[in-house]
Parts: C-alpha cells; sequence; structure tokens
C-alpha cells in the first residue's frame, strides 16, 4: 500500500507535509508528546499503533522536521449516537502540534485525515476522545471540527481533572 502524503500551502506562503507516521519519526514524536502534554507514553506503545492502525498515526512535517503528529486507534463499541449499536469507533488517543507552528491550521489537518482514514481504512462510523476540560485551545479546535461533549469523565487524568468525552459521527 502507498504511503500517504500531501503538501498544504497557506495563503501567507507557510508550507507544511502531514504524512504517515515512519518508525524513524519515533523519537521525536515521543519528544513532541513528552513536551507538549502531560499524558506520556513508553515507546512501545507509539510502535503498536502505527502497527495496527498505519493510516491513522499521521505527523505533520515543517522545512523537513515533524513538528506535531497524531495518532488513533479504532475499536468496536457502542454508538455514542444510536441506541443500542455497536460500531467501529475512531479514538483519538494523542495529538500535538509544536508550540512554534500552531494556529496554523496543522492540528485541523491532522484531524481531518486521520478521521477521512479511520472511516475509509477501518470502517469507523464516529469518533471521539477525551480532552482535559481546561484545555480550551483543543476544545475549540473539536468543536470547529463537529465534535460534541457527549459527558463528563470525573478524574479521568492522573492529577484528578476530569475529562471531556468528545464525538462526532463520520460523514455518509
Ligand atoms: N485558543 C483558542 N482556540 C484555539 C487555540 C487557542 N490557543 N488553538 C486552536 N484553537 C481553535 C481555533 O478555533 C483554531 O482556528 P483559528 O486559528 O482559525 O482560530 C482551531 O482550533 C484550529 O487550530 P489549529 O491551528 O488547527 O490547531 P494547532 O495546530 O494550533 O493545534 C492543539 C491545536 C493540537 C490543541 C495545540 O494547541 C497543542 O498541541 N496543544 C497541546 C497538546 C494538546 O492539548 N493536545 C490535545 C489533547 S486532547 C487529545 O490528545 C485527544
Ligand atoms: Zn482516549
Amino acid at each position: 500500500m502507498s504511503m500517504f502524503k500531501v503538501d498544504i500551502t497557506r495563503p501567507d506562503g507557510f508550507t507544511y507535509t502531514i504524512r504517515e507516521f515512519r518508525l524513524e519519526d519515533l523519537e521525536r514524536v515521543i519528544w513532541i508528546n513528552r513536551t507538549c502534554l502531560p499524558e506520556n507514553y513508553p515507546a512501545y506503545f507509539f510502535i503498536e499503533h502505527h502497527r495496527s492502525f498505519p493510516k491513522a498515526f499521521l505527523v505533520a512535517e515543517v522545512g523537513g522536521e515533524v513538528m506535531g503528529y497524531i495518532m488513533c486507534r479504532v475499536e468496536l463499541g457502542f454508538s455514542f449516537f444510536k441506541k443500542a449499536t455497536l460500531v467501529r469507533k475512531g479514538h483519538v488517543i494523542s495529538l500535538a502540534v509544536r508550540p512554534e507552528v500552531r494556529r496554523r491550521g496543522i492540528a485541523t489537518h491532522l484531524m481531518m485525515y486521520a478521521m477521512k482514514h479511520m472511516k475509509e481504512y477501518y470502517g469507523a462510523k464516529e469518533y471521539y476522545l477525551e480532552v482535559r476540560v481546561s484545555n480550551t485551545p483543543a476544545i475549540s479546535l473539536y468543536k470547529k471540527l463537529g465534535f460534541q461533549i457527549i459527558n463528563v469523565i470525573k478524574g479521568y487524568y492522573h492529577d484528578g481533572e476530569d475529562a471531556y468525552l468528545m464525538a462526532k459521527p463520520a460523514e455518509e
């Protein structure tokens, strides 16, 4: 199967590439994860997601450097939208963009392509994620992409903070 790669140029000339994660990106992605998020994972966790859902683990490159990533998996479970219905759900596990290149649409594009691939390659009918209730930037991003808050998960994070569970149906 060919490797996904797309180049995006903004009207202001800022250019970046969204492409599939490769194992050689591992150290850099782990570094981005550790510098951008309090939820950190061992290397095998990234490797396992790449092995299982290669089309839903993407990175963003700016000037030849990986500056952001999205890692997802697809799970079978009860629908958030259709009562008592089992569906494949695309779960966004981790998303981060380095501060130097934020607010340029990189996370939006990582999300859009990851969702497209979860639907087309792995049969996802809806998407979901957890996000800290204090994480206004991420919550704004997800709302803009059509996610809605389904419920609050009390004490979801290690430090006791609550999570919003947010979800969105896949487009037909
Ligand atoms: N304040 C308010 N709204 C924001 C902000 C912000 N700081 N950042 C993004 N948004 C909203 C805006 O509506 C924005 O559109 P606009 O710039 O036209 O106003 C929209 O989201 C799209 O923003 P992008 O440029 O696509 O997002 P960016 O590339 O900057 O990345 C991200 C957003 C991933 C949340 C980044 O800030 C980040 O890495 N934060 C730290 C890590 C994190 O919180 N990750 C998500 C955790 S939840 C999870 O992983 C499932
Ligand atoms: Zn999760």
